[in-house]
This record gives structure tokens, C-alpha cells and sequence, in this order.
């Protein structure tokens, strides 16, 4: 895993949208594996800003979302795709078409539904670039701990400390959603290049557990140790707990050197 140590969010943001963005242009039809979630925010504004100011063209490229609140309408506030709409679509120029996040009202065979949402990315060709965010409890995706590491898109518990983390964006008294649906780990290995974002003290052990910790279940995250091409964007609240920040630093200044095009 490449990873890349930076000091503040806004160098975080900066960084994965560099990376988008290089992506995007590299490849104007490219297939965008998205993530939501406040980590997420910062790197949608300056994508937006891209757009504005530079001319960012998304008009070819295909995105999937990773996730969805099982049991909540589109148009719900906290809803993934009004997240979605309202941080990143609106202000650029994705087609609708090619606009793809798990749809939370789904009734009755989700299994069908969910092996459907895999069909289309196969169909796309697969995700050429997944951003993720981490959990505090080292998820990615809503793939929960014990998630297992093979897991294909399906409807999922979500864990207590998820619930705990997220039901402060509810209104009070409303029932938070206790399910998602979400794409699985087998599935987000299966992209082509892989970023993982983490920012903040309280993701500092689940960013040491995924990267340099055993690959475990217990930790989703860490599943990522077994793809060729992931790239980790951390900000220094959130490498606290990493051990090996001088060698990371060391194997960016290499790779830079080297493998250059690793980093584009
Ligand atoms: C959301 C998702 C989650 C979040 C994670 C971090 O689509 O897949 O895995 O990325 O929960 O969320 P934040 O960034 O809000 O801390």
C-alpha cells in the first residue's frame, strides 16, 4: 500500500481530487467508484471547483456508489443520494444516466436487487478507481466487522458503533435506518485502483489496524492489503497510530523517483 501522509483535511482534499481528476482526464469515460461521508466532502468540493474553474468534464464518466440507508427514499436528507446530489451532482456534469447508488427502497428481493447492482458494474466494466472512507470501527463501505472478506453487494446490519456514529445526523426521534445495502469487500477488490481517505483523531486505530495490522475480518479495511494498487491519503490526526510513518514518507519519495506514474 502506497500512503501518502498529509497535515491537514485540506491537503487530504487536495491530494484525492489530483487524483480524480488526473484519472478523469486520463480517461474522460472512466468508471468512478464513489464513497460518501464527511471525509468525502472537502474532496467533492474541490472536484465541483475543478469542474468550475478548469473544466473538470464528467460528461463521460460512469459512477457507482458503494452504499445506501436501507429503507429511506431517495429524497430523505440523509439519505445517500440526496448526500450525493447535493455535495457532487448538481454542480457537475455526470450524466444522470450514469449515475448509479444502491437504492434504499427496494421491498422485496433483495437478493435479485443486489446481484442486479453487481450486473451493472460488471456490465460498466468494472470500477477502474474506488474512493473509500474508513469507519471508525475500520468498515469500508457499511461492510461491518466480521463482514466476510469475499462479501458481494447485499443488505447488511449496520453495527452498533455505526449507529452510534451516525445517528447524530437524524432528527431527534426519528428512527435511524438499522440496515443498508451495500457493494461487498470481494467487489471493491475487484476495482483497478483503490483510495482510501482518513482524517481525524478518532480514525487513527482503524487506519494503523487496516494498514499495518493483520488482514482481518474484524477489520474490514485491512482486507485492502491484498490488492496491488491501493493508495491511502491520511492526514496527520489520523496516522497518530501508524508505526511506520518515516518509511511511508520514504516510499513516496521512491515511488516519486521510480514509479512516478503510481502517483498520478
Ligand atoms: C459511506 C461509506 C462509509 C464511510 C465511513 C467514513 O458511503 O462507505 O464507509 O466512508 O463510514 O465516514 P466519514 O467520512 O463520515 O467518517
Amino acid at each position: 500500500m502506497l500512503v501518502i501522509l498529509k497535515r491537514d483535511r485540506e491537503g487530504l482534499n487536495r491530494e484525492a481530487a489530483r487524483i480524480i481528476a488526473s484519472a478523469v482526464r486520463r480517461k474522460p469515460s472512466l468508471t468512478l467508484g464513489l464513497a460518501t461521508g464527511a471525509t468525502t466532502l472537502g474532496v467533492y468540493a474541490e472536484l465541483v471547483r475543478m469542474h468550475r474553474e478548469d473544466g473538470l468534464d464528467f460528461s463521460r464518466v460512469i459512477t457507482f456508489n458503494l452504499d445506501e440507508y436501507f429503507g429511506i427514499p431517495p429524497d430523505h436528507p440523509q439519505s445517500f443520494h440526496h448526500f450525493m446530489h447535493e455535495n457532487f451532482f448538481r454542480h457537475v456534469n455526470v450524466k444522470p444516466a450514469n449515475i448509479h447508488i444502491p437504492d434504499g427502497t427496494v421491498r422485496e428481493n433483495y437478493e435479485e436487487y443486489c446481484a442486479s447492482y453487481e450486473a451493472s458494474i460488471r456490465a460498466a466494466g468494472g470500477v477502474e478507481l474506488q474512493i473509500l472512507g474508513i469507519g471508525r470501527n475500520g468498515h469500508i463501505g457499511f461492510n461491518e466487522p466480521a463482514s466476510s472478506l469475499g462479501s458481494r453487494t447485499r443488505l447488511k446490519a449496520l453495527s452498533q458503533e455505526t449507529l452510534d456514529d451516525n445517528r447524530r445526523f437524524f432528527a431527534p426521534g426519528e428512527e435511524m435506518p438499522r440496515c443498508a445495502i451495500t457493494v461487498g469487500i470481494g467487489t471493491i477488490l475487484e476495482a483497478r485502483r483503490i483510495v482510501l481517505l482518513a482524517a481525524g483523531p478518532s480514525k487513527a486505530k482503524a487506519v494503523a489496524r487496516a494498514i499495518e495490522g493483520p488482514v482481518t475480518a474484524s477489520v474490514t479495511a485491512s482486507a485492502l492489503q491484498l490488492h496491488p494498487d491501493v493508495t491511502c491519503i491520511v492526514n496527520e490526526d489520523a496516522a497518530a497510530e501508524l508505526a511506520q510513518k518515516d518509511y511511508c514518507r520514504r516510499v513516496l519519495n521512491l515511488t516519486a523517483q521510480f514509479t512516478p506514474n503510481r502517483l498520478w
